[in-house]
């Protein structure tokens, strides 16, 4: 098709006609589909079913003789977190293990800052006047609800394709009341992009006018590949370390999408100086991680290698579900000119930009579908996307068939909102 706003206005309008028709037929099919959530499916939780029988009567101590059933050791595990290394770039001894969710301790480390500092800072963040975080947008609702609940201003900073702007976070990291840094860095949530090793190497580097600045770097997805390209990243607490700036990223990551989303394990990677704070402040908040899961998880997963083979059970079952929506939207608005897509090597999400003020309508139209998609907006802070275009398409849950039907419902609902939107411009 070509591109509709070259259209003369009687052959929009014919399009219009038929567009509508097709999706008042969709309607009319009384759908329930969701494609909210990155939630693993059924089917990939199944893969990690082995955990449950894990560890065997009598098989909860640790290499050290450590007795996993009771408190003690707060770091985690020597071998659940040599089992990590590579997957957080660290040595085992810069790594801690935490319980089920790195979003806790992406959130405990911001509580933490905000009430007694990081190492560097002259002061609690939160006896500034005001601090700010420079959110790469689109980016992760939650990273951003956890600024919103804390006080936090939030700068949005356009990504790139290959990671944020870095002329700009340059500009913008020189204010000292900015102290902090979403990045998911691989695959990122939700447009699937990999930072450059440029984009790295210069957030590792650029001069910060807070000394206390941090990147949270939300490895999330460092090795949910779907594709043979499997995308390597600059190494970000080397890259910190060879730029003089030892203590400026703190990692995280978890085995919530390679395991169980519910009851897998978190971590969190730095500098001696930050794994020295981390532990100080959450040895205050427990006596000890669930270190049976984590001797279960070592036991299924095994090492790097093990973790690798794991995630290309995902990818055989994610890949074809992200290709159905790509085709999807490839075969309706493919050279339409109404939406543009990512295309992602790995990861949970596709982002999809139609038409500058369609984005909650093209969600209404969905509703009314019965198809749920992500709040237009809610990849902004403050889920405010100031041009409303930004949609959010996380099509790992539901079933292949059922993908297939929501993605060529959600072309239908992007042409008809482009259309529509250009009509109104010409009437
Ligand atoms: C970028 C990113 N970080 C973190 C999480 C949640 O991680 P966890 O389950 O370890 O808390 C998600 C889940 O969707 C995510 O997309």
């Amino acid at each position: 098709m070509s591109k509709i706003a070259e259209l003369p206005t009687d052959q929009l309008q014919a399009l219009h006609a038929r567009v509508k028709g097709e999706y008042d037929e969709f309607r009319a099919r009384g759908l329930k589909l969701d494609m909210t959530r990155g939630k693993p499916a059924p089917e990939q939780l199944d893969l990690a079913n082995g955990l449950l029988t894990l560890p065997g009567n009598g098989d909860y101590f640790s290499d050290a003789k450590e007795d996993g059933r009771n408190y003690g050791n707060t770091q985690g595990l020597a071998e659940a977190r040599a089992m990590v290394s590579t997957l957080m770039g660290a040595t085992p001894d810069r790594i801690i293990i935490g319980d089920n969710a790195s979003l806790a301790m992406m959130h405990d480390s911001i509580v933490w800052a905000l009430l007694k500092g990081v190492p560097g800072s002259d002061r609690p963040w939160s006896k500034n006047e005001q601090i700010a975080f420079l959110c790469p947008v689109p980016g992760y609702d939650r990273h951003f609800g956890i600024c919103e609940e804390y006080g936090i201003r939030m700068i949005p900073v356009p990504l790139t394709g290959h990671g944020p702007d870095m002329d700009a976070v340059e500009k913008l990291a020189a204010d000292p009341a900015v102290k902090g840094m979403w990045c998911v860095p691989k695959y990122a949530n939700p447009t699937g992009e990999v930072y450059s090793a440029d984009t790295v190497r210069r957030l590792a580097a650029m001069k910060t006018g807070a000394p206390d600045f941090r990147l949270f770097w939300d490895n999330a997805y460092a090795v949910h590949h779907l594709t043979d390209s499997e995308n390597t990243l600059v190494n970000i607490l080397d890259a910190c370390a060879e730029a003089g700036n030892p203590d400026r990223a703190f990692v995280f990551a978890s085995t919530s999408k390679i395991t169980f989303a519910g009851a897998g394990l978190a971590f969190f990677a730095s500098s001696d100086a930050n794994v020295k704070w981390y532990l100080a402040r959450s040895s205050k908040r427990t006596i000890g991680p669930d270190k049976l899961n984590q001797i279960r998880h070592v036991r299924f997963l095994k090492d790097a290698a093990g973790i690798d083979a794991h995630m290309q059970k995902h990818r055989a079952l994610l890949a074809p579900k992200f290709d159905a929506v790509l085709d999807a939207l490839d075969a309706k608005l493919g050279g339409t000119g109404v939406a543009e897509w990512t295309r992602p090597e790995g990861g949970y999400f596709v982002s999809v930009d139609g038409l500058e003020g369609t984005a909650a309508k093209v969600v209404t139209l969905a509703k009314d579908a019965g198809l749920a998609l992500t709040p237009a907006g809610a990849t902004w802070p403050l889920r405010n996307d100031p041009q409303d275009r930004t949609l959010r398409l996380a099509p790992s849950y539901p079933a292949l068939d059922e993908v297939r039907t929501a993605a060529q419902g959600i072309a239908i609902c992007l042409l008809l909102a482009g259309v529509e939107k250009l009509l109104a411009e010409r009437a």
